[in-house]
């Protein structure tokens, strides 16, 4: 038998159904951080290359493109610092959270400890991003945790959290942790700049704060004029670089017409002083073959300066392994003088000695561009740093092989590593059949802050240029 409905005079009352709570729609914004956090955790995604393609769906104004840059690029790069910070204010370990609840958690405190938006506002939008991607039980955790973050700002938090100064009781090691703490940077990457920056710690306090300043964009003047080019973009002359242009106002530099039809480009004003610097007039050789060698020229920024830059008779070779960075290099300096091929430097197609001049820049850690990429940091690990050393070694030595008898070689990183510059260069030297050159002498005199050569080591708290480092070794 059916069961009985209500029938003609029934006094039931129909099922009462539980009122539903008024479904949660995030801020675009937000919701965009919280995408990039997710992409980033869940495939590995660099979130310089994903961020433009989460935005350019989301179709946001530019306010609200800039502020789901500024949570996004900013969440990631403090992510070590605002995890000590949660794990205060937590009954457990970060780690022990959901990966969702931690990403919103960490957006959260992001934009408490790091914004102007007012922490009880920061807190209910962020309470409510967790009502919607994660559901309201996580949701309420959320709200806890981070009104107890709002409780201290920053300063306070890094003073609570932070072991003591060496010069306060501490040790070095303590030293080390609290600089990574508070610049947000692994305490390995921390070491490696002391390393190379010297026992002033003022100096690599102020080297850890670069890395988390958004890099003013730069361009380089190809085929114009460098003033012609800043009259036309609005920039400014780079102050080193006598072809870069930079443009503080931002924008988007791919819009300029300049770019597109490949008379300027966007290049770091240090990148453009490492093809300067291999194009010195002064590195004059007698007898020149005519060829110069770009050895790792993916994506072809420095090759089709060079082409810019060499005498008329010159010829370029521009290599790289990767079929797709090489199809790059040749976008870049299609029409000029450049002759593309993908080849692996370390088992080359080019015979022995036919280059003049050669640039090497090598593949590497990339810690010194860590402004520009703001979860480099933490996906980095020491043994990629020990991989890459054999990499660089073997194609330095390459290189030195590439390059004719009084040929110049440009060792080049973007990296201040020592274990991938200097202690690269020493290996090489102590193979023989090349010696150094003082680099410093193949650069603007009015470059400052290079030290005693004949390396030379660029820095973003100096420069304001990535930091490049730079050897010029002369092969016998
Ligand atoms: C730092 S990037 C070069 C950037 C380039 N010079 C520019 O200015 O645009 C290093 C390049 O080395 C390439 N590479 C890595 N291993 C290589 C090898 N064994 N032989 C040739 N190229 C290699 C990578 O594919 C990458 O494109």
């Amino acid at each position: 038998m059916p069961p009985a409905g209500p029938g003609r005079g029934s006094h039931r009352r129909p099922p009462q159904r539980r009122p539903t709570p008024p479904r949660r729609t995030p801020d675009p914004p937000r919701r965009i951080a919280f995408d990039l956090l997710a992409a980033i955790r869940e495939r590995g995604a660099y979130a310089n290359l994903t961020l433009p393609g989460l935005l350019d769906h989301e179709g946001l104004d530019e306010r609200d493109a800039a502020l789901a840059t500024e949570l996004g690029y900013g969440t990631v790069r403090w992510q070590g610092t605002l995890d000590a910070i949660l794990a205060r204010c937590l009954d457990r370990s970060p780690a022990e959270l959901d990966p969702p609840v931690l990403d919103v958690l960490r957006l959260g405190a992001y934009q408490i400890l790091h914004t102007r938006i007012p922490a009880y506002a920061a807190v209910a939008a962020t309470v409510n991003l967790a009502g919607s991607v994660v559901g309201e039980g996580p949701a309420r955790l959320v709200n806890a945790v981070l009104r107890k973050v709002s409780q201290r700002d920053l300063d306070s938090w890094i003073s609570e959290l932070a072991p003591p100064a060496a010069d306060d009781g501490g040790s070095d090691d303590s030293d080390i942790a609290r600089l990574a703490l508070r610049h947000a940077h692994p305490e390995w990457i921390v070491r490696a700049l002391a390393d190379s920056l010297g026992p002033d710690r003022a100096e690599l306090d102020d080297a850890l704060a670069a890395n988390n300043e958004r890099p003013i964009v730069h361009l380089v003047a190809r085929r114009m004029g460098r003033d012609e080019l800043a009259e036309q973009v609005r920039g400014e002359p780079g102050p080193w670089s006598s072809h870069a242009v930079r443009i503080p106002h931002g924008g988007s530099p791919h819009s300029f017409a300049e770019i597109r039809d490949r008379r300027a480009g966007v290049q770091d004003e240090g990148s453009q002083l490492m093809a300067l610097a291999l194009a010195d007039p002064s590195l004059h050789m007698d007898e020149p073959t005519g060829w110069w060698l770009d050895m790792c020229a993916g994506p072809g920024g420095k090759a089709a300066l060079l082409s810019a830059l060499a005498p008329e008779d010159v010829r370029i070779l521009a290599a790289d392994r990767a079929p797709h960075r090489s199809q790059l290099v040749a976008r870049a300096t299609s029409g000029e003088r450049v002759h593309v091929v993908t080849a692996d430097g370390l088992a080359p197609p080019w015979r022995d000695g036919f280059a003049d001049r050669v640039l090497v820049d090598a593949p590497c850690s990339g810690l010194g561009a860590l402004r520009r990429r703001p979860d480099a940091r933490w996906r980095r690990t020491p043994q990629d740093v020990t991989e890459l050393v054999e990499l660089q070694r073997g194609l330095l030595s390459r290189a030195l092989g590439a390059a004719r008898p009084g040929g110049v070689v440009a060792y080049v990183t973007c990296s201040p590593h020592r274990a991938e510059t200097v202690e690269i260069v020493h290996w090489a030297l102590a193979r023989g059949g090349a010696s150094t050159l003082d680099a410093r002498s193949s650069l603007p005199t009015q470059l400052p802050a290079l030290g005693v050569g004949p390396y030379v080591q660029l820095w973003p708290h100096r420069h304001g240029t990535d930091a490049m480092f730079l050897a010029l070794l002369r092969v016998h």
